[in-house]
């Protein structure tokens, strides 16, 4: 048999493979073989489970929400302590409804394979698990199920690092409108307490003509929305063979024809430039939202957290921000308890939140992560007190965003139709800046832009009226 050694090449033919075996199991059971993936973590990894889920479709495996299926496929987060907890938690789970079906297979992959720890404890006390890879070569599992398919054991492949993309490999989308690129993959940034750039690996920018081919297919394919995906999209580019500036990439997907709106996440405010600025203030089709974690607004935390700003940088950048784009929608995430903060410090996290206005913040107590520098940090913050602090900024944020969001009531924007609640006979959409807004209408309006009416801001959603 002439197995190819070149990508996508050798997946698509393994997939083939794959398709053969499930096909005669399927028949001699005379029922299709379900699949269940269950997503843990940040888009990057929703992302990546649409890639595996539509591999699976290819194989023949019928997708289903329970998970009670006869492959089940955990795409697994591990940047904070509870995401990676919960996966054990539900190992047992799946353990008992293996014991039921003899033809459940168990496959675990993600940022939590990439910790040497986890994959020891598995083998050890988990050996019930058919499958485990990482993050790097996620590309290869229609290859890896054929290995567990052609043996009895568990399959561990985990590599450490890759400098390798691989385009156009089947995906399966969750929203037939909307849908996330990723332009990147992996951070070289190692804020002191993220996980993220040692499970994810080194920096790697995905050539802006393959970026641009997938965005056109999808659109052909009926998307009006995609989410622009990486760690740090501000630094874009840069390590092409050809520089290639975010700015410069934007701009090439604002040509693209029918496509309608345009997101991105994350931006790191160190790296965020005039010219993007000056790109999105020009720019018909770039949402105006921005989502700019601060983490911390005291400038001696945000340096022993290594982010490269200080609290007067992110102002002035919001201050541009805003000046640029006035209506401009911000978000951001904040750590609470990092090592070593004092009640002064957190008072400055506080402050920034009402001087910056957030439309709304992802806030986080802080979590040891095992091998960054913070964790081998002296001065971890009590719990009781970190608690304390959490609740008193989670008012505070609450307090802010509520006020903020209701600044558009009464004015009539764009919203993006993303479902018809039959019970409420509603449809619900979103606007540019990423608020939800209810409204009547029907199904088929799914997909489309609508402009509506705002006629009433009930905390972080409004409810409105189409215009047409
Ligand atoms: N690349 C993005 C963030 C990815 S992780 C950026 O730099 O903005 C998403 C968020 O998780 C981070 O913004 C941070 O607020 C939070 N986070 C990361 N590591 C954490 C930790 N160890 N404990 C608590 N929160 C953490
Ligand atoms: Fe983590 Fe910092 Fe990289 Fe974001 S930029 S993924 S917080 S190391
Ligand atoms: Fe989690 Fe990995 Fe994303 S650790 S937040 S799933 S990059």
């Amino acid at each position: 048999m002439n197995i190819p050694n070149t990508e996508p090449e050798r997946q698509l033919f393994f997939i083939q493979q794959a398709k053969e075996h499930v096909g005669e199991i399927q028949k001699k059971l005379g029922r299709p073989l379900t699949f269940c993936v269950n997503t843990f973590g940040c888009q990057m990894n929703a992302r990546d489970s649409e890639k595996l889920v539509g591999i699976l479709e290819q194989i023949g495996y019928v997708e289903q929400e329970s998970e009670e299926a006869d492959f089940v496929i955990y795409n697994t987060c591990t940047v904070r302590e509870n995401a990676n907890l919960r996966v054990y938690g539900r190992l047992g789970y799946l353990h008992s409804l293996k014991k039921k079906n003899p033809h459940m297979m168990i496959a675990l992959c993600g940022c939590m394979m990439q910790e040497e720890h986890v994959v020891a404890k598995l083998k050890k006390s988990y050996s019930f698990v058919d499958l485990i890879f990482g993050t790097h070569n996620i590309y290869k599992f229609p290859e890896l199920l054929m290995n567990r398919f052609d043996s009895k054991g568990m399959i561990v492949d985990i590599w450490k690092d890759t400098d390798k993309i691989v385009e156009n490999l089947p995906s399966e989308r969750k929203y037939s409108f909307k849908s996330g690129v990723n332009i990147m993959f992996g951070c070289n940034n190692f804020c002191s307490y993220c996980i993220v750039p040692y499970v994810r690996g080194r920096e790697r920018s995905r050539q802006p003509e393959h970026i641009i081919a997938e965005i056109k297919r999808l659109v052909a394919d009926g998307v009006a929305e995609v989410m622009l995906l990486g760690q740090n999209v501000n630094s874009y580019g840069k390590n092409l063979e050809e520089p290639v500036t975010f700015a410069q990439l934007l701009e090439q997907i604002e040509g693209i024809e029918g496509l309608e709106r345009i997101r991105f996440m994350t931006s790191h405010p160190k790296d965020l430039s005039d010219e993007l600025i000056a790109v999105m203030k020009s720019s018909k089709k770039i949402c105006s939202h921005m989502h700019l974690p601060v983490q911390s607004g005291s400038s001696r935390i945000l340096k022993i957290m290594n982010r490269h700003y200080t609290r007067e940088h992110y102002l002035e950048v919001v201050a541009k921000l805003r000046q640029a784009i006035p209506d401009i929608s911000l978000t951001t995430d904040i750590i609470v308890g990092f090592p070593g903060e004092t009640e002064e410090d957190f008072l400055d996290t506080l402050s920034l939140v009402r001087e910056v206005g957030f439309d709304s913040a992802f806030t986080f107590i802080y979590s040891k992560r095992t091998g960054t520098p913070a964790a081998a940090m002296e001065d971890q913050v009590p719990e009781d007190i970190v608690k304390d602090r959490f609740d008193r900024l989670l008012a505070t944020v609450q307090e802010v965003a509520h006020e903020k969001s209701a600044r558009f009531t009464e004015t009539t924007q764009e919203v993006l139709v993303e479902d018809y609640n039959k019970e409420k006979d509603l449809l619900t959409g979103r606007m540019g800046n990423n608020i939800l807004v209810h409204f009547p209408g029907d199904a088929s309006q799914i997909g489309t832009i609508v402009p509506v009416y705002l006629k009433e801001c009930k905390g972080f959603y409004y409810l409105g009226e189409m215009t047409r």
